[in-house]
């Protein structure tokens, strides 16, 4: 297992552009099955074990792909239909998608449940309950689902707004026959960005971001050169590691807008924030890290659950409580453990974890659990009096690019150890 050795206690200072958005690149690289009519390049795609994990399953599919200076091509004309095996599903959550893009291209999909981070249950009712509304036949023996038929109209109600579900439709109703409407649908921006790349290709999709998504299915779909929009989350990595190590860093390659709940948690924290056209400056400039009180996450665009543990993180010596709520995952607050072996005193209860601010951080050896808590221990480290060693680093890997090159540009003392 690969580890992190980090140096902590030196501000983090300089610019940053982040990559593609991992929850972006990976839909529309499911969607490029979908394409019988020409060769799909994606520009600004980020080199991360996820996208290579979805590159193998496209080329079972007989797909031609290649990868090279952050550039992806891929040419579906070929393809046919097969099941994906277990080793492959069981890594990541977004292998779930192949199920919209294989009823939409090949009328049957099959394929183990889908793995990915461990945040608690992650069904996937929704999706397969849509797949029926659209005339589907959906069989799942809890370990292995089928679907099979032509994808029809449909009136489709989300009781939760799930961002797979909503991104399994889409991919399924693009190429099917009639008009599925979903409402309550996810409205995060990499719907939207899916929502984009799917009409370049020649579908017939709207209202993605509004809640309610209206898609007409198209006979066929064609190649499309398209740019892949940056990594919210990744932003908001290193503007919490701003505020917690008292630096000053520039994220560009990101839509300010698309992290406003971020950006403006940050503000309440006691920093400052510069946005531009699309680039954010954050710092602190030696003020304390205050708390901002309760901190809540749900749907876009509310406070994304993909920032809590970055941010709990930028808050373990804030002064004051700050009670921190996962409204999203059930299973989503482990990493306070973690932080509480580094010397921070959180407490926690059901799904919501209290962190009282303390005096200072020590580095210790923890372990990264997902993704997402993984940066954040990496941030914590970075803020910390001492070294750390943060292992399972694979699960950091999976959604950020060179992250500690990235670290290093900024001065942070930090180095990978291979096993
Ligand atoms: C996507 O996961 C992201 N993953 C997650 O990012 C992100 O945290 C999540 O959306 C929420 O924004 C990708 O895009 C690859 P959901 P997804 O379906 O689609 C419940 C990261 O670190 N639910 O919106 O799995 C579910 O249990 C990852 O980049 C059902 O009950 O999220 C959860 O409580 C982590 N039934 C809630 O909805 C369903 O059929 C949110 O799930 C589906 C979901």
């Amino acid at each position: 297992m690969s580890e992190y050795i980090i140096s902590g206690g030196r501000p983090l200072v300089g610019h940053v552009r982040v990559d593609g958005a991992k929850n972006s690149v990976l839909p529309i690289l499911c969607a490029c099955l979908l394409c019988d009519g020409g060769i799909i390049t994606l520009s600004n795609c980020p080199r991360i074990t996820d996208v290579q994990y979805t590159l193998e399953i496209l080329n079972l599919f007989g797909c031609e792909t290649s990868f090279a200076d952050g550039q992806i091509r891929v040419n579906s004309e070929n393809a046919r239909f097969c099941g994906i095996p277990c080793d492959l599903v069981g890594k990541m959550r977004s292998a779930a998608l192949f199920l919209g893009a294989a009823a939409g291209r090949f009328h049957q999909a099959e394929q183990c449940r889908p793995g990915g981070c461990e945040l608690g249950s992650r069904p996937i009712d929704l999706h397969l309950s849509a797949f029926a509304k659209m005339g589907l036949s959906v069989s799942d023996t809890g370990m292995e689902v089928k679907c099979s038929g032509c994808p029809h109209g449909a009136d489709i109600f989300l009781r939760y707004p799930s961002v797979g579900a909503t991104e399994n439709i889409m991919l399924a109703a693009c190429r099917g026959s009639g008009t599925v409407t979903v409402t309550n649908a996810a409205r995060e921006p990499e719907i939207e960005d899916l929502q984009n790349f799917i009409n370049a290709m020649g579908g017939n999709i709207r209202g993605a971001g509004s809640g309610i998504i209206i898609i007409e299915g198209v006979e066929k779909l064609h190649g499309v050169d398209y740019n892949i929009i940056g990594d919210r989350i990744e932003a908001a990595t290193y503007l919490a590691a701003a505020i917690a190590t008292d630096g000053e860093i520039t994220v560009s390659g990101v839509c300010p807008s698309h992290l406003t709940a971020v950006t403006d948690l940050i503000v309440n924290s006691g920093g400052s924030v510069c946005r531009k056209h699309d680039s954010i400056t954050a710092s602190r400039g030696g003020q304390f890290i205050l708390s901002p009180g309760k901190v809540e996450t749900s749907p876009y665009p509310g406070f994304p659950t993909d920032a809590q543990s970055l941010i709990m993180a930028m808050l373990l010596c804030a002064a004051g409580t700050t009670e921190i709520h996962e409204g999203v995952f059930d299973d989503r607050l482990r990493v306070s453990y973690e932080f509480i072996k580094m010397g921070a005193d959180i407490t926690v209860s059901g799904r919501t974890a209290y962190v009282h601010g303390t005096e200072r951080l020590y580095g210790a050896r923890v372990f990264a659990g997902d993704l997402r808590s993984g940066a954040a221990l990496v941030i914590a480290a970075m803020s910390a009096r001492g070294e750390s060693v943060i292992k399972n680093i694979s699960h950091i890997e999976r959604g950020y690019n060179n992250f500690e090159t990235k670290l290093r540009g900024l001065g942070g003392n930090i180095v990978k150890l291979k096993d």
